[in-house]
């Protein structure tokens, strides 16, 4: 059929024709934001999952809402190594700076915009100055100690207070939040705990990884009190259905019950792989059916665009050794393996090869399951990397 009118939608962060399956996730996220409007207590709120279960897309969601609703909001994008305060400032600062111009002059969005000068300066942020330009005296003594956790209080809490002397509410978006260093998720969290102490409308919504419950458990033990997690993964038969079909029916399109059954098999409800699945189906159907055999026809390109897209980037980041570290995984199956099983498969010391393993939670290739051991964070990268590197024999290894 008609590529140009194929409306599945294989990508990172690209919406869905069909939102399928996250009504509770959502239904969180506006009783989170109505009770913000309200000025009632809220928990925050963090969605966690593995990769291509559709976190950005909720969270875009989510900040679409918000923005709707009439909320002020802040659209963070996390990522290794780069520090909270660098991600945040500018988009602080534009807050400010709108709700400085939208009515007459208020004392208290003032002080805001004094407090982040003083942040800035507390903190010696280089950047381009443009980006930062603030043409206004800092406020000494507030935020500018130096001290992240402190600092960052007062800031959240001049903006909070910014924010209600205009009547409105802040919800900071970020995504990737599990890559923020643990001081940075440490000091967010202690910042977001003033302002619920204060009843200042500042409001979390974020995504990450799985780990992330244990890292923000980790930063501060009374973040699980502070956010709900709720957890994002593959889809239900029902829901991976609807996400096929719905958007099929739109254009007259039907999709058989033995062409849905192939797509479940391959894509085992992962809304990445579903859209990946379809879309390559769709191509090939003559149309307005799409039948079984045309989802086999899409098997060779579909797992293709896997491999060479959703894979493959993420292999691309690996050492190595840390590929042989995966491969060693791989070979122990798709579920959690246990370091000691992984170590034996590399024929080395678990101890030798922890440094590693870190590393690899860092960039977020694994992580650990409360129910112990070590996983992927992408779904079938097991499969992936038997298929990649096919002669790896487990026991027989040097790590590389
Ligand atoms: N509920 C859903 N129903 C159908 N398709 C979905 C759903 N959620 C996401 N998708 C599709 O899945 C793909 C991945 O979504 P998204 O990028 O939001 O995942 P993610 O969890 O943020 O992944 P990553 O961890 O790699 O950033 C996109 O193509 C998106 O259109
Ligand atoms: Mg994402």
């Amino acid at each position: 059929m008609d590529p140009l009118r194929n409306p599945y939608a294989p990508g990172a962060g690209t919406p869905p024709p069909e939102l399928s399956g996250r009504q509770e996730p959502l239904e969180q996220a506006r009783i989170a934001l109505g009770r913000t409007r309200l000025g009632r207590p809220t928990k925050g709120f963090i969605a966690v999952g593995l990769r291509g279960v559709g976190k950005t897309v909720l969270l875009r969601e989510a900040s679409r809402m918000a923005e709707e609703a009439g909320f002020r909001i802040c659209f963070i994008e996390a990522y290794e190594h780069k520090r909270l305060a660098e991600l945040i400032v500018p988009h602080l600062r534009r807050l400010l700076l709108d709700l400085d111009r939208v009515g007459r002059l208020t004392a208290e969005v003032k002080r805001g915009l004094r407090v982040l000068k003083s942040f800035l300066s507390g903190l010696k942020l280089s950047y381009g100055d443009a980006e930062l330009a603030l043409d206004i005296d800092p406020e000494i003594g507030a935020a500018d100690s130096g001290d992240l956790d402190t600092d960052l209080s007062e800031l959240f809490s001049a903006i909070g207070r910014a924010a209600v002397a205009r009547d409105g509410q802040v919800v900071l978006f970020i995504d990737e939040i599990q890559y923020l260093n643990a001081r940075d998720l440490s000091a967010l969290i202690m910042a977001l705990h003033r302002c619920a102490q204060e009843r200042l409308p500042i409001l979390l919504i974020a995504a990450g990884l799985p780990h992330l419950v244990g890292l923000a458990g980790q930063a501060k033990s009374y973040a699980e009190r502070m956010f709900d997690f709720p957890e994002l993964g593959a889809l239900g038969r029902a829901d991976a259905d609807r996400a096929v079909v719905a958007p099929a029916a739109i254009q007259g399109v039907v999709v058989t019950t033995p062409a849905l059954d192939a797509i479940h098999a391959a894509a085992q409800g992962y809304p990445y792989f579903i859209q990946e699945w379809a879309y390559h189906a769709w191509n090939g159907a003559s149309g307005p059916r799409i039948h079984r055999s045309d989802v086999e026809a899409a098997a060779g390109v579909a797992q293709r665009r896997l491999d060479e897209g959703f894979f493959r980037v993420r292999f691309d980041r690996l050492t190595p050794r840390e590929k042989n570290y995966l491969r060693a995984m791989a070979a122990l199956g798709s579920g959690p393996a246990r370091p000691v099983e992984i170590a034996e498969a590399l024929r080395v010391k678990p101890a030798s090869v922890a440094p590693l393993r870190t590393g690899l939670i860092g960039k977020g290739l694994i992580y650990s399951p409360h129910r112990g051991g070590t996983a992927f964070t992408v779904p079938m990268f097991d499969a992936y990397l038997r298929r990649i590197m096919p002669d790896w024999q487990p026991y027989h290894q040097t790590l590389g």
